[in-house]
Parts: structure tokens; C-alpha cells; sequence
């Protein structure tokens, strides 16, 4: 049965779960893929494993963005009992490499030669002085809309190319009455938004400026204020129950016609997929205008916690499972990701796979590839939260756009 966990009652069932969990031969995996589009790609790794006569012991801990799973894990490792795999994202990998807490896959590393396949943007979260402590699952990115094809088409809407058609799009589906965007109040996909939204007014310099190199002059700049009143535009243009709503349920608005577009990162693609639908004819995926050139990525790996002692064979076996060319095709298929490994070939993967595989190539090459400041491969967990706290707040109407730009300058000098 799967105990969809969320909030402190979920760290107190975790812990006591902790008691029964996986016996040897089997592994542990604690991750937070539990919409219908997750599940699926979910099971292609656990069938895998379990054609590898490895067993599967699940601990999924709902929330997008994954910080429910993260305080889970945290409960886990200070009770001593850190699960066999752990799904994780950018710095807070560092993290937990930095303490020592991880295992070392070098071995299986080496001998699969993955040093020769994962891209430098993804090793830079994976190898903790040059020791391989966790495997990349995929590469995602944020800087994508989602929109209903016939929704579209009924109003006379092309793919917008700047933000004035954009909006002028719009204003378009409200005149209609169509919710113009689905989306879910809930801070992770606030800054999800903002990730797409801050990369166009600033360009890529002043997003790296802002959320990675943490710039106090940019975080404090007019552009930061416009960033700030577009974020004020999309507020307007979201339904009356938006507060607190899953990012799924807001895709699936989409997906209904109840809704024109939905800002977020491609694992919305996985719940079309799951619903039956086909890119270019019932949706389609664009990158936000004004981001064309830059892909902001994340990518979902597993951590292999170091369960005392050499890493485990069921650990060594999911890892080498992960990486393989095989997986990677058919993982991030259904997923709505791209493969993390830069030789997989595109031909199993729809439009918009194609394209997420060709933008990401692009971008590397070109500079304009940056880690996503809403699920964290721009700046460590305290940044992060600290920046989500003001957009949140912002977006609920608690700060005017210039108040947000001060308190967004005090937020991050004081994480930092
Ligand atoms: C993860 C995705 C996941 C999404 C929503 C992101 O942080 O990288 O794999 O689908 O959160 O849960």
C-alpha cells in the first residue's frame, strides 16, 4: 500500500516505519514522485530493480519540490536509520556528501565510466571531492509553459513569443472566462514561476548575478522590481482557489480546459502523458518568452546513504540500473525529464522531449545553462527558502513589488 506522507504526522509515521523497513536485498527508496505521471515513471525503475531480484521498500513523502521529504530524511538520519536511496536535488546533496553521510559509488562509477557521460552541470551535484555520491536520475528544467492546444485555438492564441503577447494572451482567455493560469499557491511553485519570470527580465547575467552568485546590486535592482510586477500580473490572472493547491491539480486544469497555461517544470509533461494526451495536438510546451536560449535545470538523483561500511550491492545495483542508456531513455520518456547522460539517443522521446534534449545541449554550449533557484541548484537550502519566504509573500499581496525587492536584499544577506 503506499502511505502518501505529508507534513509532522509524516515524520512521526516515517520514524515508526523505520522499524519495518527493507530487509537485506532489498532497498529503501524515500522520494516524493506521487502524482499519477511520477508513479508511472516511478515504476519503471522499481520494475528494473525487481528484474534484478532487488526488492523495493517505498517511502513517498508528497510535496512538490520535495521539502516535506527533505525534513523525512532529516528525522531518519538523526534517528540513525538514514534509508537505503534518498531522491535529492543540487546543494542539499552537497550537503549531505559534505557530512560524510553519503557512500562512495566510484567503484561502479569507474567501471561504468560515467565521468565520460554526465555533463559538468550535473557532476558539479553529484561528486563530493571528486568522489561520485549519488546518480543522476534526469535533467529537468522550469523555464517551460503548458498549454491547452483547443483551449488555444478556440481563442485565436498562437505560442506567445514576449511577454506583451503573453499577456495579451491573457487577457484574451479572462475575457472568455477561462482561468488563464493554473496554478498552485504554494511557495515552491511561486518561485517555480518566478525562476521563468526572473530569467527574462534580468537575462542570464543577472539571473546568475541574483540567485547564484547572490548580488546584493541585482537582488536590489529595478529589474528585480519588474521581475516582482510581472509576478503581481500572474497573480492576477490565476482562479479564486488557487491557495494551497498541488501542482498537479493545477496541470490537470489544464489538461480539462478549466485553464490556458500552467508555468512549470517538465514533470507537468509526465501528467499529460498520464492522461492520454499528445504534444502538438492536445498540448503544447514552450519555453516562457523571453527565455528561449536558457534552460534553468534541476535534476532529481539518488543519494546512496552509507549504511556503514562499503555501499551496498542492492545500492551499487540501483545506481548502475539508474545510469544505464536503456533507463535513462525510458525513465525520462514518461517522466517528462531529459536523460542525464549526454549520449542517450532522442528517438523514443515526443516533441517536447526533443526539444527539452536539444534546448539543454544548446544551452550548455552556449553559457546560458543555470541551476534553478526554486528547487535548488542555485544556492544551499537557507538561500532558497529565504528567497521562496519574500516571493510568496509577495505574490499573496503582503508586499507591494519594491518593498519585496528591499526585503528580498535583507532575506538573502541574512541566509547567506
Ligand atoms: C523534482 C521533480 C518532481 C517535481 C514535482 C521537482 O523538484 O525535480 O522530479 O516531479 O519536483 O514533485
Amino acid at each position: 500500500m503506499r502511505a502518501i506522507l505529508k507534513t509532522k504526522a509524516a515524520i512521526v509515521g516515517a520514524l515508526m516505519a523505520s522499524t519495518t523497513v527493507a530487509a537485506a536485498g532489498d532497498v529503501e527508496v524515500l522520494h516524493w514522485w506521487t502524482s499519477g505521471g511520477e508513479a508511472a515513471a516511478l515504476n519503471v525503475l522499481k520494475q528494473d530493480l525487481e528484474g534484478q531480484g532487488i526488492g523495493w521498500t517505498d517511502m513517498p513523502v508528497a510535496g512538490g519540490g520535495g521539502e516535506q521529504a527533505m525534513t523525512v530524511l532529516r528525522a531518519r538520519v538523526t534517528a540513525g536509520n538514514a534509508p537505503t536511496a534518498v531522491q535529492g536535488l543540487g546543494f542539499d546533496i552537497l550537503d549531505w556528501g559534505n557530512q560524510g553521510a553519503l557512500a562512495d559509488l566510484n567503484e561502479v562509477a569507474a567501471k561504468e565510466g560515467w565521468d565520460d557521460v554526465v555533463p559538468d552541470a550535473l557532476k558539479a551535484f553529484a561528486k563530493v571531492d571528486g568522489k561520485w555520491v549519488s546518480a543522476p536520475v534526469n535533467v529537468h528544467s522550469t523555464n517551460w509553459v503548458w498549454a491547452n492546444k483547443a483551449v488555444l485555438d478556440a481563442n485565436g492564441i498562437g505560442v506567445p513569443t514576449n511577454w506583451e503577447e503573453f499577456t495579451a494572451a491573457l487577457d484574451t482567455l479572462k475575457a472568455a472566462g477561462i482561468t488563464p493560469i493554473a496554478h498552485g499557491g504554494q511557495a515552491w511553485q511561486e518561485a517555480t514561476v518566478f525562476d521563468a519570470i526572473a530569467m527574462s527580465v534580468l537575462g542570464p547575467d543577472g539571473y546568475k548575478a541574483a540567485f547564484i552568485d547572490l548580488d546584493e546590486e541585482t537582488l536590489g535592482s529595478d529589474a528585480m522590481k519588474e521581475a516582482f510586477d510581472r509576478m503581481a500580473v500572474i497573480r492576477a490572472n490565476v482562479d479564486d482557489n488557487f491557495s494551497g493547491r498541488d501542482w498537479n491539480l493545477a496541470t490537470a486544469m489544464v489538461i480539462n480546459g478549466e485553464a490556458g497555461f500552467q508555468m512549470m517544470g517538465d514533470w507537468a509533461k509526465g501528467e499529460f502523458l498520464n492522461a492520454g494526451k499528445v504534444p502538438g495536438e492536445d498540448f503544447l510546451c514552450f519555453r516562457f518568452p523571453g527565455t528561449t536560449e536558457q534552460v534553468t535545470f534541476n535534476a532529481d538523483q539518488f543519494m546512496m546513504f552509507d549504511q556503514g561500511g562499503a555501499v551496498s550491492t542492492e545500492q551499487a545495483a540501483l545506481a548502475s540500473a539508474i545510469l544505464s542508456p536503456s533507463f535513462q531513455s525510458a525513465f525520462n520518456v514518461v517522466k517528462g525529464s531529459v536523460p542525464a547522460r549526454t549520449d542517450v539517443s532522442d528517438a523514443d522521446f515526443d516533441a517536447c522531449g526533443k526539444q527539452g534534449m536539444k534546448d539543454l545541449a544548446a544551452a550548455a554550449a552556449s553559457g546560458n545553462l543555470f541551476g534553478s533557484m526554486a528547487h535548488g541548484h542555485a544556492a544551499p537550502a537557507s538561500v532558497k527558502n529565504a528567497i521562496y519566504d519574500v516571493v510568496t509573500a509577495h505574490f499573496n499581496g503582503e508586499y507591494d513589488s519594491q518593498t519585496a525587492v528591499e526585503e528580498l536584499v535583507d532575506a538573502v544577506s541574512i541566509a547567506k
